[in-house]
């Protein structure tokens, strides 16, 4: 710096360095520029900054490599910097908690991973690994830095590989708020849950244009890889967001229910211990008509803390719904069948969803609770080319090898392997409830009576009531839960309406369970 007035060069002042300091921590402030911050807001969408201060508990982000900047030299990049170069990295708390953070920036080359942009993410992913916290990644990405090559491809390569050495050891949640297309939708596919927000972001492998030439279809990028297909369609995406603060809002939800690392608990919370009158819904939820619906959300309302019950993966496979919820301050995962929705029968879909959700919970300490009113698999050609074979024996894997405490209760039907698969005493369950309204058998009364009775209604003169009687029979003998429980597979049959306190006290007398694997690098679950 030139500060002598006859052509001597002499050593800034303090005064004249915490100056320049300040000037390099407005030009980082300033990302892109005004007019591209200003480009961001007109789109609906906030600044990759703004976003990391709604995230933060007020006053606790650390920003770490705030004047890290691209080596890049080719097509230009030579002549154009900005200090930070596209991502905003650091740490701070999230309702008082330890979270790392990278916040892609849309308005420094549309937030475009380069070299430098890539280490900066795997420096905290580093540090969230070594010291056991959370790592939440805001991306809003043009993809890889055209201009870099390979450079960039590798970038992305090292945050893949940390995503997967750092699965199942810290959270990781990754919020898609605009472009995130290409190879780099792999880095949010490997963490733990996705988060999009509607009209403003998108994932896809190839995108519309690409899509035209090859397939010949016409799609916008929204049909494409928006919000709405992803969460109800593909299933990529657990949470649909109205807007930014919405998925902001969600990632601190589900930040509450799940503990640091895996070595640690989730936070618990308080919770009024005063039960409630409409506890009573219980007693009367399952209709009279065995084949007739309800909500399995009722059930589950009925049961954990007051307003605790965060649903996740809502719009994808209907038929089961699972999510985090709350047992007396306690949180636990929730997986139900949902009889509303094609009869809470197991497909393809359903048995994907509640298998990585159980194995999300086993990695991180948090007990289940499974509901169960399955009448089995669901038949046809679609589901058998689809591979509920091995879908389904996903999710047998996914509870067999669950470690964590886990209690089911049958609602009302457990039929065929479906019973099996559903978190059963013989797969390892700790205590199985029955309600009186629980029909355990290998199937239901009229398929069964079809065919261990066929020869008998044929030879019958009336196989009409033939049938029927046997169907009566079939359904006396095994439409109860008392074949199970004379032979502990069910450990109690309970009033429904003390459901919760029955599972208040059971996840307590497990809270010190101990259940360890053979020993083993890691089983080969089927993909
Ligand atoms: C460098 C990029 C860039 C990129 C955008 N920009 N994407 N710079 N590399 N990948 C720059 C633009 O030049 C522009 O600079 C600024 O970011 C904003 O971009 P716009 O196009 O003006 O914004 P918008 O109209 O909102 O469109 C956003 C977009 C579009 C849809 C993302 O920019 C786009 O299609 N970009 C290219 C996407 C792409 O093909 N990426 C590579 C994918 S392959 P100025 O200076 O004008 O502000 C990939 C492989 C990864 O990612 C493999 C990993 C294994």
């Amino acid at each position: 710096m030139k500060s002598s007035t006859k052509g001597v060069y002499t050593l800034p002042g303090n005064k004249e360095k915490l100056a320049l300091l300040e000037k390099k921590n407005q030009e980082a402030l300033l990302g892109g520029g005004k007019d591209r911050i200003a480009a961001q807001h007109k789109k609906g969408k906030l600044t990759a900054r703004e976003r990391i201060h709604l995230l933060l508990d007020e006053g606790s982000f650390q920003e770490i490599d705030k004047f890290v900047m691209h080596r890049c030299k080719d097509f230009g990049l030579d002549k154009e910097y900005y200090l930070g170069d596209g991502v905003i990295t650091g740490y701070g708390e999230i309702h008082g908690r330890l979270a790392y953070v990278f916040s892609q920036d849309f308005t420094v080359f549309g937030g475009s991973l380069s070299e430098t942009h890539a280490e900066k993410i795997c420096k905290i992913m580093d540090m969230a690994m070594k010291n056991g916290a959370p790592i939440i990644g805001l991306n809003d990405s043009g993809g890889a830095r055209i201009q870099e090559g390979v450079n960039s491809l590798g970038g992305y390569a090292d945050i893949f590989y940390r995503n997967t050495l750092a699965s199942g050891v810290i959270p990781q949640i990754s919020a898609v708020m605009g472009p995130c297309a290409g190879g780099a939708v792999y880095s949010p596919a490997i963490t733990d849950f996705i988060l999009m927000v509607e009209e403003t972001s998108y994932m896809f492998v190839t995108g519309p244009n690409v899509v035209k030439t090859v397939t010949q279809e016409n799609v916008t990028a929204e049909e494409l890889g928006g919000a709405s297909a992803h969460s109800v369609k593909s299933g990529v995406t657990h949470f649909s967001c109205t807007n930014e603060v919405d998925c902001i809002k969600h990632i601190k939800s589900i930040l509450s229910y799940i503990p640091q690392n895996c070595e640690d608990d989730a936070p618990i919370y308080p919770y009024d211990l005063k039960e409630d009158e409409s506890r009573k819904i219980l007693d009367s939820v399952i209709p009279e008509n065995p084949n007739h619906p309800y909500d399995m959300r009722e059930v589950v309302h009925g049961i954990v803390d007051e307003d605790s019950f965060l649903e996740v993966h809502k719009n994808f496979a209907d038929n089961m719904v699972v999510g985090f919820a709350r047992i007396a301050g306690r949180s636990v995962g929730v997986v139900g069948n949902q009889p509303q929705s094609l009869a809470g029968v197991l497909d393809n879909d359903a048995s994907v969803k509640a298998a990585r959700f159980v194995r999300f919970c086993d990695c991180f300490n948090v007990p289940l609770l499974v509901l169960v009113d399955v009448p089995g698999f669901l038949p046809g050609t679609d589901q058998e080319w689809n591979g509920i074979i091995t879908n389904g024996a996903k999710l047998l894997y996914a509870f067999s090898e669950a470690t964590v405490p886990r209690i089911t209760v049958i609602t009302r039907k457990a039929y065929g392997g479906a019973y099996d698969v559903m978190n059963s005493k013989h797969i390892g369950a700790d205590l199985n409830f029955a309600w009186p309204t629980a029909e355990i058998a290998v199937m239901g009364a009229k398929g069964a009576s079809e065919i261990i009775f066929r020869k008998e209604i044929a030879k019958s003169d009336q196989p009409d009531e033939k049938l029927q009687e046997k169907i009566d029979q079939y359904t006396k003998k095994f439409a109860n839960p008392y074949k199970a429980a004379h032979r502990g597979y069910i450990d109690e049959v309970i009033i429904p309406s003390t459901t919760r306190q029955k599972l208040i006290s059971g996840f307590k007398m497990l809270q010190n369970k101990v259940d360890v694997l053979p020993k083993k690098k890691h089983g080969n679950i089927p993909l």
